[in-house]
């Protein structure tokens, strides 16, 4: 058995997310994610895992809120700027030319031009070994009607086009 892949590189693709957060000034971050899954269907809750030496995951701490903005294909060089610099001494945002707009229930931003946008409230951050998974309840959902195609993350730089539909007879 072959050992030492990363998780990553068995577990994949994950959809990926832009995900904003605040300092307590109300600096705001974007990064990008895809250790991201859904937890309940009502209410709605989402998590994921966070490498806690993120700055998103000090602006967590902070100000316990998130909105999880999910952008499709086109948004790729944007995701990977979003998700290889850090935005402790660089705003993202306008390096990345990404718009924002104000959320309804939380102070974090939307982003312009993903068609999912849930504005979430920290429940639970708890350490697995070197991430923590955060959980949040979703507070405000604004959801764009008609077909989507997100992006999907394989590990490193290597994302994934979203194939054909496969359906079963049920
Ligand atoms: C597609 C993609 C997915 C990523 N997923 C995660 C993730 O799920 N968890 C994590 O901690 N970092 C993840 N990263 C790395 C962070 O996005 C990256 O470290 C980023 O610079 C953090 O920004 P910040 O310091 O402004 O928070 C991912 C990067 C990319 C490009």
């Amino acid at each position: 058995m072959e050992a030492g892949r990363k998780i990553s590189q068995l577990i994949f693709p994950r959809v990926v997310a832009l995900i904003t957060t605040c300092s307590r000034e109300g600096r705001a971050n974007v990064a990008s994610f895809s250790f991201l899954m859904p937890v309940s269907f009502n209410p709605k809750y989402v998590a994921f895992a966070i490498d806690p030496s993120r700055y998103s995951y000090s602006n967590l701490k902070e100000n316990g809120e998130f909105v999880v903005n999910i952008p499709m294909e086109d948004m790729l060089e944007k995701v990977w700027i979003c998700g290889s610099r850090s935005g402790r001494d660089t705003d993202k945002f306008s390096l990345a030319g990404l718009t924002t707009l104000q959320s309804v229930r939380v102070k974090p931003p939307r982003i312009a031009g993903c068609p999912v946008q849930l504005e979430c409230v920290v429940e639970l951050d708890r350490k697995f070994g070197d991430h923590h998974l955060i959980v949040g309840r979703v507070v405000e959902e604004h959801v764009e009607t008609g077909d989507f195609t997100p992006l999907t993350h394989h590990s490193g730089s290597v994302f994934r086009k979203v194939g054909e539909a496969l359906k079963v007879e049920a």
